[in-house]
C-alpha cells in the first residue's frame, strides 16, 4: 500500500494548495495547472496523427536536457566534463523513427504500468487472477506490448520544468483500474535532473514507474561503460532465475560480484556474473525518504552522478542486449554495455512476491515517486 498516512499529505493539499485529492475516482494527479503548452515544443514526428514533440530544459550552468512527449523519453542530456565541454551522456537515438520502432529497447523512455517484470504476466489480487500481456518470454516487462514507454503523453512546460501527463485506461495492457499519471522532469541549476512522479487509481492496481535512460558519462558511446566506477548503497539484492524472475531470496551482496557498496569498475567482476548485470538491488533506507541510491564516475571525463531515490530498489542493468545491431547517435552502432541503466523501482515480480514491499496501489491514495541523478566533476 503507497502513502499510508495518507491524511497528512491530503490535509497539506489543501494548505498549500499543490495537491488535488480525489479519493473516490482515479482523480486529478495534482494542481500543477499553471504548467502551460507555452507553444516551445518542437513537432519532431506524427503518431496515429498526434503530434510528437520535443522540450528543451536549461539550466544556468549550459546544462540542457532534450525530452519528448513520446514515451517521455530523454532524448538528450548535455553535461559539463572537467574542462567544461558539453557532452550529451545519454544514449538515444537521431531520427525519432528509430525511436518508434519495436527494437528501441526503451531508451530513455518512461516505464509503466509496471516497471520490470511479472512472471508469467499473471498476478493474483484480491482473490483475481489478471493476466498481462506477455513480451519476454512468458514474462511481461515494462508494461507489456504498449507500456508508457509507447504512447504519446500531454505536455506542458514552464521554466526548467516539463510536466507530463497520461491516462491509462481500465483494461489497458490487462491491468484494471484508470491510471492517472504524472511525471514531472525539472534540471535544476545544481545540475541535477529531478524526476518527480504521481499517480492515482479508482480500482486497486499494481504500479511501479521509473525511468530507462542508459548513461555512458564519457560521451563517446563507442567506449564501453565498463571502465565507469560505480557505487550502490546496498547491501543485499535479489537473486534471479534463468528468466531473469527473483527466486525470492534476498541474498547479501557482500564477498560476490554484487558488492558494489565500495566504489569498483564495472568490468572488475562481470564475467563472474552470466549473462552480466541485470538484478534489482535492495537499497540501505528504512522508508521511502529520498536517499543516495548509486554514483557513477567516470575517469577520463571527470563526470561524477549521484542518484537519489524514494524507492526501495535499484535495476542495475549493464546494457547485456545491446549488441551492435542498432544504430545509435552519430551513426555508430550500440555495441555490448555501450550504455547503463540505474532504474529506481520497487522489487520486480512484487504482485506475486507479498514478502516484498507492496505496489498495490488502492483508490483514495496517492503514488508517489522522486528520482535525482546529479552531475558533478571529480
Ligand atoms: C531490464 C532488462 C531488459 C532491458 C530492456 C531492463 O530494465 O532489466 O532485462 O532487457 O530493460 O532494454
Amino acid at each position: 500500500m503507497y502513502l499510508k498516512n495518507f491524511c497528512l499529505p491530503f490535509f497539506l493539499s489543501i494548505t498549500l494548495g499543490f495537491f488535488s485529492c480525489n479519493s473516490e475516482d482515479s482523480g486529478t494527479v495534482s494542481e500543477n495547472e499553471e504548467f502551460i503548452d507555452e507553444g516551445e515544443g518542437k513537432v519532431v514526428g506524427l503518431l496515429d496523427n498526434v503530434e510528437i514533440k520535443e522540450y528543451v530544459l536549461k539550466n544556468k550552468n549550459g546544462m540542457e536536457a532534450v525530452i519528448l512527449n513520446y514515451g517521455g523519453i530523454v532524448k538528450s542530456l548535455l553535461v559539463p566534463d572537467k574542462n567544461g565541454n558539453l557532452q550529451d551522456v545519454v544514449l538515444g537515438f537521431d531520427s525519432i523513427g528509430q525511436y518508434l520502432r519495436t527494437e528501441n529497447p526503451y531508451m530513455g523512455a518512461i516505464i509503466g504500468r509496471y516497471a520490470n517484470r511479472i512472471s508469467r504476466g499473471v498476478f493474483v489480487m484480491d482473490g483475481r487472477s489478471y493476466t498481462l500481456e506477455s513480451n519476454d518470454n512468458e514474462n511481461s516487462l515494462h508494461g507489456g506490448i504498449k507500456g508508457f514507454d509507447k504512447v504519446v503523453w500531454n505536455a506542458a512546460k514552464k521554466g526548467n520544468s516539463l510536466r507530463l501527463r497520461y491516462v491509462s485506461i481500465d483494461g489497458e495492457g490487462g491491468y484494471p483500474g484508470n491510471l492517472n499519471v504524472e511525471v514531472m522532469y525539472e534540471l535544476t541549476d545544481d545540475n541535477e535532473l529531478k524526476i518527480t512522479y504521481a499517480a492515482t487509481t479508482d480500482k486497486p492496481t499494481p504500479v511501479n514507474l521509473t525511468n530507462h535512460s542508459y548513461f555512458n558519462l564519457s560521451g563517446d558511446y563507442s567506449e564501453s561503460v565498463l571502465n565507469h566506477i560505480l557505487h550502490l548503497n546496498a547491501d543485499k539484492y535479489t537473486p534471479v532465475d534463468e528468466t531473469l524472475i527473483p527466486t525470492g531470496e534476498i541474498a547479501r551482496t557482500g564477498g560476490t560480484p554484487f558488492d558494489f557498496t565500495t566504489p569498483k569498475a564495472i568490468g572488475e567482476d562481470i564475467q563472474q556474473v552470466p549473462g552480466g548485470y541485470d538484478h534489482n538491488f535492495v537499497l540501505n533506507k528504512l522508508g521511502d525518504s529520498l536517499t543516495l541510491a548509486a554514483t557513477l564516475y567516470h575517469e577520463g571525463s571527470g563526470r561524477f552522478m549521484e542518484m537519489f531515490t524514494t524507492e526501495p530498489g535499484v535495476q542495475f542493468y549493464s546494457g547485456n542486449f545491446l549488441d551492435g545491431s542498432l544504430t545509435g547517435k552519430g551513426g555508430k552502432p550500440y555495441q555490448k554495455h555501450a550504455g547503463l541503466c540505474l532504474e529506481a523501482q520497487h522489487f520486480p515480480d512484487s504482485p506475486n512476491r507479498p514478502e516484498f514491499p507492496d505496489t498495490i496501489l488502492q483508490p483514495g491514495e496517492k503514488y508517489s515517486q522522486t528520482t535525482v541523478y546529479k552531475f558533478s566533476i571529480k
